[in-house]
């Protein structure tokens, strides 16, 4: 079988594919649906130093070709979830990453201190979280750079930085965490959106705003991504948002990432892992490439 390993920074993965943070429950909740062998890695939904209780329904709704999502980051807190579903995550067929999320740089630090004596191969920073002013860190470099830095003292575990393709320049942002001491971006969360439904008038989320997921986004984070590979080279990419094809984890890595996410589509294809590995495999051997990283960043520019 041809191999799909490739290295993300410091760590050897046996696939490009990422399952995105939050689409597969807590990762023990789908491991009878979800073929896990196929990824790379699975990143567990963030948790916080505290109970996060969530937004109340409606948060989930489809909107045209995408999804929109406000589900307020609920988690059942760093304790609890340790004690629940930590130490079963070692029975997974790859690693797992651990997520953190808090509204305050020191509450990043509390939890990422507790994954760092979790079964997590790494901790991925999910920045797009409000912070206490109720913007969200991921928006501002200086911010991000203080919580990966805090995260970087509390953890000798890799630290992923997960961007928000809202941030303008993203690469900025890219720059100061990796200064800061993170291994490697996600590039990236949802992007901020609305949608209101014309007969009820009512906004489709409680939350009036949320994050905008699935194809419809691909070609702003693989902007994204060109922008962060141009401007910070060297620092390892995890392309995410609107993957449901081998040819968009393809066009991720011809952009400039190593690894790639994939996120809303689990809801609609669990095992879609399966199909983009085996549409992988046949593309290196239809074009005659040894290995993925032979693609990374080799996207031809017109002249
Ligand atoms: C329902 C839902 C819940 C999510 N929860 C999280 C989360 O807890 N932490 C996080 O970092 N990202 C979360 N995300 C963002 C995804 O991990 C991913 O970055 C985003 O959806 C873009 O990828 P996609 O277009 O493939 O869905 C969530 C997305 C959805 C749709």
């Amino acid at each position: 079988m041809t191999s799909l390993a490739i290295e993300l920074g410091p760590v050897h993965l046996q696939s490009p594919l990422i399952a995105a943070s939050g689409t597969v429950g807590s990762v023990l909740e789908f491991a009878d649906t979800i073929d896990f062998s196929r990824y790379g890695a699975v990143v567990a939904k963030s948790v916080a130093p505290e109970p996060w209780p969530g937004r109340p329904a409606p948060r989930i709704a489809p909107v045209d070709a995408g999804m929109l999502n406000g589900i307020g980051i609920q988690n059942p807190g760093i304790e609890a979830w340790l004690d629940e579903t930590a130490e079963h995550l070692v029975d997974m067929p790859t690693h797992v990453w651990g997520s953190a999320v808090a509204h305050d740089v020191d509450g990043f630090a509390v939890v990422a201190s507790r994954l760092d004596r979790a079964p997590v191969a790494a901790v991925e920073v999910n920045l797009s979280c409000p912070n206490l002013d109720g913007l969200p860190f991921a928006l501002d470099p200086e911010l991000s750079s203080a919580v990966v830095a805090s995260v970087r003292g509390a953890t000798t575990k890799p630290i992923g930085a997960k961007l928000s393709p809202d941030a303008r320049p993203v690469a900025a942002v890219a720059a100061a965490v990796a200064e800061a001491g993170a291994d490697w971006v996600i590039m990236g969360n949802t992007v901020m959106g609305a949608a209101i439904d014309p007969h009820t008038r009512k906004p489709v989320l409680s939350g009036l705003v949320g994050g905008y997921s699935g194809g419809p986004i691909r070609p702003i984070a693989v902007r994204c991504v060109l922008e962060i590979a141009r401007d910070v080279p060297g620092l390892p990419i995890v392309g995410c948002g609107g993957v449901s094809a081998a040819e968009h984890v393809i066009e991720y890595l011809l952009a400039g990432a190593s690894a790639v996410g994939i996120g809303s589509a689990h809801f609609s294809t669990p095992r879609i892992a399966t199909r983009i590995t085996k549409d992988l495999q046949r593309y290196l051997r239809r074009h005659d490439l040894a290995a993925l990283d032979e693609l990374v960043g080799a996207f031809e520019p017109w002249e």
